[in-house]
């Protein structure tokens, strides 16, 4: 058993093999060759913040896997009245097969696998989102062919999406230049991991950000648990957006990537947005696939 606590926790080779088998289970899903290897499992899935494709991927996934999830909202456990989440991850550690994960700290995401004896999926964080960055991979994997060498450059707040980007970039041989306010970076260590890794660069400067980059991501500028700080984060960020003057000093054929959901004329604007709505859903239809791997990877293996 494996956990997925965050991309750092896990080598390039694990990072690669996940992909592989993503895409392996996507090509089967589409001849109609189902593998019912969970059968008999029970994924316990907790969610502390709201989500539509974390939660329908990992519903999904586990049922064509063979095996099944349960909806466990905060709100309706006793974790939500106080009980502490060390009691938590023993007592569901004797009833599931595995849990995933939404929550606010990674602390808590961390405390469960420290307490529990069953594998614990990080479905994201305020620190970091690596399920989604694992289908983001397999999606850039899939239009360019690979991922060494090839120039990620991200746009917006410094949050848990570039967090897991940075590394998930940099762990798979890509170049990532983030571009944010400067009150906005990243997490420092992963800042300083991915200098001594690899090719990053972070910059207030956008178009000096985005300059030759293969794939552009960017998220909102206020993510879950941020709604009070939106109308100030809309001044803050109104210029860290992707549109077609940063398309525009990018690589012929560069594609855009959003985790979901998209605000438009916010942190994109629509026209991007739709320019590029082919590769943004595909994106999405992977966190299925990836998720599918992810289960595989840390039940199974
Ligand atoms: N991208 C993503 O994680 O979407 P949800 O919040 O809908 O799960
Ligand atoms: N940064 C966003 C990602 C949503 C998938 C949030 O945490 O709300």
């Amino acid at each position: 058993m494996k956990h997925l606590l965050k991309l750092l926790d896990w080598s390039t080779e694990e990072i690669i093999s996940t992909l592989d088998l993503a895409d392996r289970l996507k090509e089967e899903k589409k001849k109609g060759i189902r593998h019912p290897i969970l059968e008999g499992k029970t994924l316990g899935m907790i969610f502390e913040k709201s989500s539509t494709r974390t939660r329908v991927s990992f519903e999904v996934g586990m049922h064509e896997l063979g095996g099944q999830a349960l909806f466990l909202s905060s709100k309706e456990l006793q974790i939500g009245r106080g009980e502490p989440v060390e009691d938590t991850a023993r007592v569901l550690s004797r009833f599931l097969d595995g849990i995933m994960i939404r929550t606010f700290e990674q602390s808590e995401v961390e405390a469960l696998a420290k307490y529990g004896s069953i594998p614990i999926i990080n479905g994201l964080t305020d620190f970091c989102h690596p399920c989604q960055v694992l289908a983001d991979l397999q999606t850039i994997r899939e239009y360019k062919g690979s991922l060494e060498g090839k120039k990620l450059c991200y746009i917006g707040d410094g949050n848990n999406m570039a967090n897991s980007l940075i590394v998930g970039g940099i762990k798979t041989g890509m170049k990532v230049a983030i571009a944010c306010p400067k009150d906005y970076q990243p997490d420092a260590e992963i800042m300083a991991w991915a200098k001594e890794n690899g090719d990053f660069v972070c910059t207030d400067n956008i178009l000096e950000a985005a300059a030759g980059s293969d794939v552009l991501y960017t998220d909102v500028w206020a993510s879950m648990g941020q709604e009070g700080e939106a109308e100030e984060r809309k001044k803050i960020f109104k210029d860290y957006q992707i549109n077609d003057s940063v398309v525009a000093v990018s690589n012929e054929g560069v594609m855009v990537l959003h985790c979901l959901p998209a605000h438009r004329e916010e942190e994109i604007t629509a026209k991007v947005f739709e320019e590029h709505a082919n590769e943004i859903f595909d994106e999405a239809e992977n966190r299925l696939h990836a998720q599918k791997a992810v289960l595989v990877k840390c039940m199974i293996d």
